[in-house]
């Protein structure tokens, strides 16, 4: 298994080109099960669940084809990959595959709005407090279709086709919303949705279910109205930049007091990390080039979050500036509410000496002046990248194990920050 040594000490300072946005991209390649025509995604991270995903939808009869690298071009400039689902010619995502992955289980969405019946695995993913899938089975439910649990499996089924009906989320899901948007866009009749998910990446499923032909007013509020049309057509469309792997980097230069242009970044996706970290004592500039964040010399201010759904501070940042945190002139709360358990950062961050204490729902941050280097271990996407912030701030050398959780998630890593002038290896388990 790979690791990452990190040399702590650095500043950051450079240009980090964005990626295209993985929680965006899975959603917009399930879409593409939806019709029979061709979807082109321009702009797709290469990152193992994209890749696995592609793997994915090419057992339910997905052919695709990536464009390859051009000469010259940037190594990890975003991949255009071509998906076109003729015919689907399985409708059962087994369990070895959506185990793997989390957001695979919405494939039940385009499968049973196009096949009238899907046999999907229930997910495993990262592991995160328990993550159920009522709340998305409420919702297909509601459209007119039968669901059963078989040995594992969701059995779902809409032999008449699925109907346009009122859903009220109890609680804000993404993934939630993303299959209320699939099932409804080939539903007889309209859909609304209340309490729907505002994440900038459910704006750009709803843009290129637009761009096929699908009828949605209002994606990007919290009531999204679907009228169902018969079929959908073939699209392109580019991939919306990364937001969480920008606030990620922002949080690295304020942490190591270093100053970088995040290419491509958006602040309007950020706001309330962005607020969190100029009131931390960073610099936020926003262009048209993206975002510059800054820290020189100014010490790191305590900051209290809660983490809330978009266009609250992301849950999926929420490691990130716990790490920053470590390093503050005091004492900050960090509360976690969107779910349990999503603390498993905390042990390893006391490796480097930090000191948090959890209490409920929050975790208790007092910020030391100097972190040391130390071995751990990387437990879900967020958290590893998280150890990797605080690596490049502590004293002497840090080994960052089972890395696979980084590459799910952060396209070229290592490149990146090394090109902003941190020490930065990765160490393959062949050498
Ligand atoms: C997505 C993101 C993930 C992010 C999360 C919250 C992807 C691929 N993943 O995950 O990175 O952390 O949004 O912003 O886009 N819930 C239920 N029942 C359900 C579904 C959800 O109770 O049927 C609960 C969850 O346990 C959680 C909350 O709702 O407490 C929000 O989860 P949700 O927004 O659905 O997360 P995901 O879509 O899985």
């Amino acid at each position: 298994m790979d690791r990452i040594r990190i040399v702590g000490g650095n500043p950051l300072n450079g240009v980090i080109p964005i990626s295209g946005a993985k929680n965006a991209a899975l959603p917009l390649m399930i879409a593409s099960l939806l019709t029979d025509r061709t979807v082109t995604l321009e702009n797709l991270p290469r990152l193992a669940d994209v890749s696995l995903l592609v793997r994915i939808l090419s057992n339910h009869g997905v052919d695709y084809s990536i464009d390859g690298r051009r000469q010259g071009e940037e190594q990890d400039a975003g991949q255009t990959v071509h998906m076109t689902a003729r015919e689907i010619v399985d409708t059962v995502a087994p369990y070895e595959l959506v185990s793997r992955m989390r957001a695979s289980f919405w494939v039940v969405a385009p499968l049973l709005a196009r096949c009238g019946e899907a046999r999907v695995s229930l997910p495993g993913g990262c592991a995160i407090g328990t993550r159920p899938v009522d709340l998305l089975l409420m919702a297909l439910e509601r459209l007119g279709a039968s669901i059963e649990i078989d040995a594992g499996y969701v059995v779902a089924k809409a032999h008449k086709g699925l109907r346009g009906a009122e859903v009220t989320f109890p609680k804000v899901t993404v993934g939630g919303t993303h299959v209320a948007l699939m099932a409804a866009a080939l539903a007889q009749g309209t859909t609304v949705l209340h309490n729907a998910a505002r994440e900038p990446e459910v704006l750009d499923l709803a843009d290129l279910l637009v761009k096929m032909g699908a009828r949605i007013r209002g994606a990007g509020q919290s009531v999204i109205e679907i009228d169902g049309v018969a079929r959908l057509n073939g699209a392109k469309h580019r991939v919306l930049p990364d937001r969480i792997e920008a606030g990620t980097y922002a949080m690295a230069a304020a942490m190591t007091g270093g100053d970088v242009m995040l290419q491509g970044a958006k602040a309007e996706h950020l706001k309330a990390a962005l607020d969190a970290l100029e009131q931390s004592g960073a610099t936020v500039d926003a262009s048209e080039e993206g975002l510059r964040i800054r820290r020189n010399g100014s010490p790191i201010r305590p900051v209290d979050i809660s983490t809330a759904p978009f266009p609250g501070f992301p849950t999926d940042l929420q490691a990130q500036f716990m790490a920053l945190m470590t390093r503050a002139k005091g004492v900050s709360r960090i509360t976690e509410t969107i779910f349990e358990n999503r603390f498993m950062h905390v042990q390893e961050l006391a490796r480097f000496g930090a000191q948090i204490r959890l209490e409920g729902d929050s975790a208790i941050v007092e910020g030391r002046p100097v972190l040391k280097g130390a071995p751990v271990m990387a437990t879900d996407l967020r958290a590893s990248v998280s150890l990797v912030i605080a690596a490049l701030a502590a004293e002497g050398e840090s080994m960052v194990q089972r890395v696979y959780h980084l590459d799910r998630g952060f396209e070229a890593l290592e490149r990146k920050l090394s090109r902003c002038g941190a020490d930065v290896t990765r160490i393959s388990s062949g050498d």
